[in-house]
C-alpha cells in the first residue's frame, strides 16, 4: 500500500464508505455487506479528472462561450427531452430501473435511431445472447443498418474492439454483468462496477463515444452497485413503471447537460415502446364520470403539465386502527392532509379506512396536488362526486389554508386544451391568471374549496 492509498470498507449494496465494517448506516442492511478495498485517498476515480476541461485562466463570465455540447438527437423525442436535447458526444449516461422495466428495449430502440443519424453504434449485451437480442430486435422491427451487436462481458475485450469498430455510440447492457479480468471480485460487486464505470468514462471522454450503461435497481429502489457510479457519470436516468401497467416514465435524476425536471412518457406495447406525446389524455382515458372520490389535478413535470386522476376511497374501519393505504403519492403527506381535513374542515376520519391511488399507475410528487387529495377524500367520505369538468389545484398548509402553486398558467392551459371548464385554484396566485376558456374559482381555504366543490 503506498502513502496515497488506504484501506476502506465499502458497502456492497449502496457503496457507502466507512473506516470499519459492521452494519451499513446508510442503507441499514444487515451486517456482512462491507468489503475491504484499497483505495487512493484523495485522487478521484480514474477517468473523472478530465470530465470538465480546465479553462486556461480566469476570465469574465460574459466572455465564456456557451457550450451546449456536440449533441446527436436520438429522434425519440421523449428520450431526447430527458437528455436535454439529444445525447452529448462523449457523455456517460446511466439508465437505472427494475428488471423488466424495459431498459433493454428502450436502448435497443435508441441504438437503432442513433445508428441512422450517427453510425456505427455498438450494442454490447453482457446479459443476453446475441440471438436473444436479435429476437427482441425482430419484435421491434429493427433491421440494424449501422447497428452492431455483440454478446460479450469482458470489458478489456470490449475496449480492444472499440479500436476496430470506432463507434459513435455504445450501449453496455448491463454494468453489473461486465467485468475486468484483472480484478478478483465477481461481476456486479462494488469494486467491479466502479472500475468498469471509471474505465468506460475514460473511453467515452477520450474517444467521444456517447455511452449508455444499463444498471439494475433492487426491489428496494436503490441502484445497488451502480449507485457508486452516480457521482461519476454525466447523467442518471430512471426508467419506471408498474409491471401491470403499460406506461413507463423516464426521469432524469442527474444531468450535467440538461434539466432534471423533465420526464419522458412511453407506452410498452407488442412492438416495443411507443412515445406518449399526450400523457394527460393517456392518464385520463378511463376516468369515470361523476364518481365520488375522483378528482383531476395537474402536476408539472419540468416544462410539461401532466393531468392525473386522483382517487380516494373512504370506508368505515371494521376494527382496530384505521388503515391508510397510498399508491402513487407520498404516504406521510397524505396522512398530514387527512389530519388537516379532519381538524380544519370537520370531516371525521379517525374511524375510517382511507385508500388513495393515482389512476393508471401515475405518480404525484409535488404539493400542488394537495388540494386534490383532500377533496378526493372528502368527496368519497360524503359520497358526493366532484363535477368532472373541474380541475383542482393548490398546496394545503397545516392551518387549512390553500397556498399558491408555481406554473399555474401551463397547468391551466393543459386543462383547457383537454376540455375542462372550471379550475379551483389558490386565491393568492390567481391574479396573474391567463385568459383562457376556463372559469377560475379562487379559494383561500380547504373549507371554502369543499363548499365550492361538494357543497
Ligand atoms: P426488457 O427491455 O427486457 O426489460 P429490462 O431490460 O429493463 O429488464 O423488457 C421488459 C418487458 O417488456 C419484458 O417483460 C417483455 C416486455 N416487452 C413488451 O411488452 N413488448 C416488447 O415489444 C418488448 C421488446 C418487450
Ligand atoms: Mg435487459
Amino acid at each position: 500500500m503506498t502513502a496515497r492509498e488506504s484501506s476502506v470498507y465499502r458497502c456492497q449494496q449502496c457503496g457507502f464508505a466507512s473506516p470499519k465494517g459492521g452494519t451499513c448506516p446508510d442503507c441499514k442492511r444487515e451486517t456482512g455487506t462491507f468489503i475491504e478495498l484499497v483505495e487512493e485517498r484523495t485522487a478521484p476515480a480514474r477517468g473523472t479528472r478530465r470530465a470538465v476541461a480546465s479553462s486556461e485562466r480566469p476570465r469574465p463570465l460574459k466572455d465564456v462561450a456557451l457550450d451546449r455540447g456536440d449533441r446527436a438527437p436520438t429522434t425519440i423525442g421523449e428520450l431526447d427531452r430527458v437528455l436535454g436535447g439529444g445525447v452529448v458526444r462523449g457523455s456517460l449516461v446511466l439508465i437505472g430501473g427494475e428488471p423488466g422495466a424495459g431498459k433493454s428495449t428502450l436502448l435497443l430502440q435508441a441504438a437503432r435511431a442513433l445508428a441512422r443519424s450517427s453510425p456505427p453504434v455498438l450494442y454490447v449485451s453482457a446479459e443476453e445472447s446475441a440471438a436473444q437480442v436479435k429476437m427482441r430486435a425482430n419484435r421491434l422491427g429493427i433491421d440494424g443498418d449501422g447497428l452492431l451487436l455483440w454478446a460479450e462481458n469482458d470489458l478489456s475485450a470490449i475496449q480492444a474492439e472499440l479500436d476496430q469498430v470506432q463507434p459513435r455510440a455504445l450501449v453496455i447492457d448491463s454494468i453489473q454483468t461486465v467485468f475486468l479480468p484483472e480484478l478478483e471480485s465477481a461481476p456486479g460487486s462494488v469494486a467491479q462496477v466502479r472500475e468498469c464505470g471509471a474505465r468506460l468514462m475514460t473511453l467515452a471522454k477520450g474517444r467521444g463515444i456517447a455511452t449508455f450503461l444499463v444498471g439494475h435497481v433492487t426491489k428496494e429502489g436503490a441502484l445497488a452497485g451502480p449507485r457508486v457510479l452516480e457521482h461519476l457519470v454525466d447523467t442518471v436516468l430512471y426508467f419506471e413503471g408498474e409491471h401491470h401497467h403499460a406506461y413507463r416514465v423516464l426521469r432524469a435524476v442527474k444531468n450535467r447537460f440538461g434539466s432534471t425536471n423533465e420526464i419522458g412518457v412511453f407506452e410498452m406495447g407488442e412492438r416495443g415502446l411507443a412515445e406518449v406525446t399526450n400523457p394527460s389524455g393517456f392518464f385520463l382515458a378511463e376516468r369515470p364520470h361523476d364518481a365520488p372520490g375522483s378528482v383531476v389535478v395537474a402536476s408539472l413535470e419540468g416544462t410539461r403539465p401532466l393531468l392525473l386522476e386522483l382517487q380516494a376511497l373512504v370506508a368505515r374501519a371494521s376494527f382496530g386502527t384505521p388503515r391508510r393505504t397510498v399508491l402513487g403519492a407520498d404516504y406521510n403527506r397524505v396522512c398530514l392532509l387527512l389530519a388537516v381535513l379532519e381538524k380544519r374542515a370537520g370531516v371525521p376520519l379517525a374511524s375510517q379506512d382511507v385508500f388513495v391511488n393515482v389512476a393508471g399507475g401515475g405518480r404525484v410528487t409535488e404539493p400542488a396536488a394537495d388540494l386534490g387529495i383532500v377533496i378526493a377524500a372528502a368527496s368519497s367520505y360524503m359520497d358526493r362526486p366532484v363535477p368532472s369538468d373541474i380541475l383542482v389545484l393548490g398546496e394545503v398548509g397545516l392551518t387549512g389554508e390553500v397556498r399558491a402553486v408555481t406554473g399555474l398558467e401551463p397547468r391551466l392551459r393543459a386543462a383547457a386544451a383537454l376540455g375542462f371548464r372550471r379550475a379551483v385554484v389558490p386565491a393568492s396566485g390567481a391574479t396573474d391568471r391567463p385568459k383562457l376558456a376556463l372559469e377560475i374559482v379562487p379559494v383561500e381555504t380547504v373549507e371554502r374549496a369543499l363548499g365550492v366543490l361538494l357543497g
